[in-house]
């Protein structure tokens, strides 16, 4: 039997990184799986392999009309809806005097503003589904100081707050809201970042490695199986100890 059988969830940003590791496990746990992301080809081929557990749909997650398209489409296609994985997110770092607005304004766009339209958008399917479970992807820069992030931070800080703002909201419906909180997890998101920042980094982890797309999938796995159905509202970190 499978921790998510029956279950059915659309998963964002999923073509590569966590957001694949966790379609990935989420199917092989007995769930239907809506993978969506900007990135097509990759989105395609992910679905392509895991067979018709999965489907792919091209979305950007800060665009409203998306996020309608998205919902309908998945309960067109499976006539529910129980998890929602707001994963989706791009990174941008730089000191503050040499951040660009246009570079805060798109974290804002998709980190923020994507996962407001994607809680918003699941609130009512998940309410006739008699509950449901909201995984927020934030990160340790949403809950602790990071250094060169000033946009990225005040995005991830932005799903923290309201990861706790929707968990005491949405609780009458027996809709769950949890945030995750990875550290340096070996994705292509901070294969950009000069070696001796990401080397830094891992020194400053207790556990002194990277964290694979495997262990934050699994955690993500848990909140959104019935396994956590007392918990709501929890900040869960994935980080190797930094935050202790
Ligand atoms: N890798 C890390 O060290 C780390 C640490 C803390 C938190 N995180 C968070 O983990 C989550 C997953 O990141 P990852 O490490 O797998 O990185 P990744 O870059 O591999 O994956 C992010 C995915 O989001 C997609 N995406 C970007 N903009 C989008 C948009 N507008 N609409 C839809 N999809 C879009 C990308 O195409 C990509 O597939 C993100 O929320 C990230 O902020 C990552």
């Amino acid at each position: 039997m499978g921790r998510l059988d029956g279950k059915v969830a659309i998963i964002t940003g999923a073509a590569r990184g966590q957001g694949a590791a966790e379609a990935r496990l989420f199917a092989a746990e007995g769930a239907r799986v809506v993978a969506t992301d900007v990135l097509r080809t990759d989105g395609e081929a992910l679905a392509a392999e895991l067979g018709p557990a999965v489907t792919f749909l091209h979305q950007d997650v800060s665009s409203e009309a998306g996020w309608d398209e998205v919902v309908a489409t998945t309960l067109e296609r499976h006539g529910r809806l129980d998890v929602l994985v707001n994963n989706a997110a791009i990174y941008r770092s730089a000191p503050i005097a040499e951040h660009s607005l246009a570079d805060y304004e798109q974290l804002v766009a998709i980190n923020q503003i994507g996962v407001f339209l994607g809680m918003r958008a699941v609130v009512r399917p998940m309410k006739d589904a008699g509950g449901g479970s909201i995984v927020n992807i934030s990160s340790g820069a949403g809950l602790r100081s990071t250094k060169y992030m000033i946009g990225y931070a005040a995005t991830k800080f932005a799903v923290t707050g309201m990861t706790t703002a929707a968990s005491s909201e949405l609780a009458r419906w027996r809709i769950r809201v949890n945030s995750v909180h990875p550290g340096v997890i070996e994705t292509p998101m901070i294969a950009g970042n000069p070696p001796a920042m990401n080397e830094a980094m891992v020194r400053g982890t207790p556990l002194r490695r990277m964290g694979s797309v495997e262990e934050v999938a699994a955690a993500v796995l848990f909140l959104a199986s019935d396994e956590a159905s007392y918990v709501t509202g929890a900040h869960l970190t994935v980080d190797g100890g930094v935050s202790a």
